[in-house]
């Protein structure tokens, strides 16, 4: 038997068989009770990465809410982005006997010996948005189509400054990439650089700061005030006598932390335009951010589906089931290639963010005024 909530449904079945041959008196209606999609008292434990970020807050909400609704217990922890406290915190759940975990990894290397003590205690964990590395003990991944958010992120930058038509530029730009110990990371700056590349390499593209490789631009634990350090200093080394035309960050806290650097520095007045800054998640700053023609573009993923997903994954593993996946090729977390399902992102500036976040109810206006 794969986990305890067969177990428990089991006990369960077992249970009302005798019930039913005490009432009846024959055994002529045995057999196991229907399957009703609840949780037969299966608890789901989720450990989410820190609460300095809105979206994840909103993915805790979202998973919990989905969760409850097919009749799990859950408990829900957030690791205020200390690896080792996220690692003591799915082990006590591990201890306290939750039935599977949905986690959302800090640091993607750390957690495989916490992985096995899951594996040991027959608790299927499903890897949340962030994919865990190098071990066997994750069952699913639920994400999105990361390198598409990194198209997503360059491809606004190449049509924004018009390069398509072969002659515009040079222009400047600046890459920020995120925390080096998230797996995302790299499928973002891989997807953005697919796309922007090839115009540095024609010379439409410049990068004054000539730091291009990944290792150069990653930015600890995704932190807007390291970022907003990072563009200080680029600024003053790079950009003393020449003007910064766009920026490629990853990820709206980052974001912002930039645009404080730019604005301290006089962009966004007068014969200082804002360059063009990318970002991700749709966080309601960022939002507003662009809304007053500052932040220039996001990439907007819809966490209400992302928890359906973990949730619907975490139904079916307990149920003994196939989970439905989409993907079972791009995501190698070095120990196996773990099945996944990705949702698609969307790009969202100024033109669009009424009718994909209020018109698609991910917003009130009201939240964005
Ligand atoms: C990534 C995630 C992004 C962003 C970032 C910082 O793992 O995919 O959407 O939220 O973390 O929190």
């Amino acid at each position: 038997m794969r986990n305890r909530r067969a177990a428990l449904a089991a006990i369960a079945s077992a249970a009302s068989l005798a019930l039913t041959l005490t009432a009846c008196g024959q055994n002529s209606e045995g057999g196991s009770e229907e399957d009703k999609g609840g949780s037969d008292g299966a608890t789901v434990g989720i450990a989410m990465p820190t609460k300095s970020s809105e979206r994840w807050i909103t993915d805790g909400a979202n998973v919990e809410k989905e969760l409850k609704a097919k009749g799990f217990e859950t408990k829900l922890v957030y690791g205020e982005d200390d690896p080792d406290q996220q690692v003591s915190q799915i082990e006590n759940m591990i201890t306290q006997g939750v039935d599977a975990l949905i986690v959302a990894a800090i640091d993607n290397k750390s957690l495989g010996n916490v992985m096995q003590q899951a594996k040991d205690a027959d608790i299927p964990v499903i890897s949340y948005d962030r994919l865990i590395l190098g071990t066997e003990n994750v069952d699913y991944y639920a994400s999105f189509d990361n390198e598409k958010v990194g198209e997503l992120q360059g491809g606004y930058i190449v049509d924004k400054l018009g390069l398509k038509a072969g002659k515009k530029g040079p222009f400047n730009i600046e890459l920020f990439a995120g925390s080096n110990d998230d797996n995302n990371t790299r499928y973002f700056f891989n997807g953005a650089m697919k796309v922007l590349k090839p115009y540095m390499d024609k010379g439409q593209l410049v990068v004054r700061s000539k730091q291009t490789d990944l290792n150069q631009v990653t930015t600890l634990r995704w932190d807007g005030g390291t970022a907003q350090k990072r563009m200080d200093d680029l600024l003053t080394s790079s950009y003393r006598s020449a003007r910064v035309d766009a920026v490629l960050s990853p990820y709206d806290g980052i974001s912002i932390g930039i645009l404080s650097a730019l604005k301290s520095d006089g962009y966004g007045s007068g014969s200082k335009p804002m360059p063009v800054v990318t970002g991700q998640d749709a966080e309601i700053a960022s939002v507003k951010s662009i809304k007053a023609g500052q932040q220039t573009q996001t990439v907007f993923k819809d966490l209400r589906e992302l928890a359906k997903v973990a949730a619907n994954m975490v139904d079916a593993v307990l149920d003994d089931k196939k989970p439905e996946v989409n993907d079972t090729k791009s995501y190698d977390n070095g120990a196996k290639v773990v099945p996944a399902y990705l949702l698609q992102p969307v790009s969202v500036d100024k033109s669009n963010w009424e009718k994909v976040l209020v018109d698609g109810g991910y917003y009130s206006a009201d939240q964005l005024n």
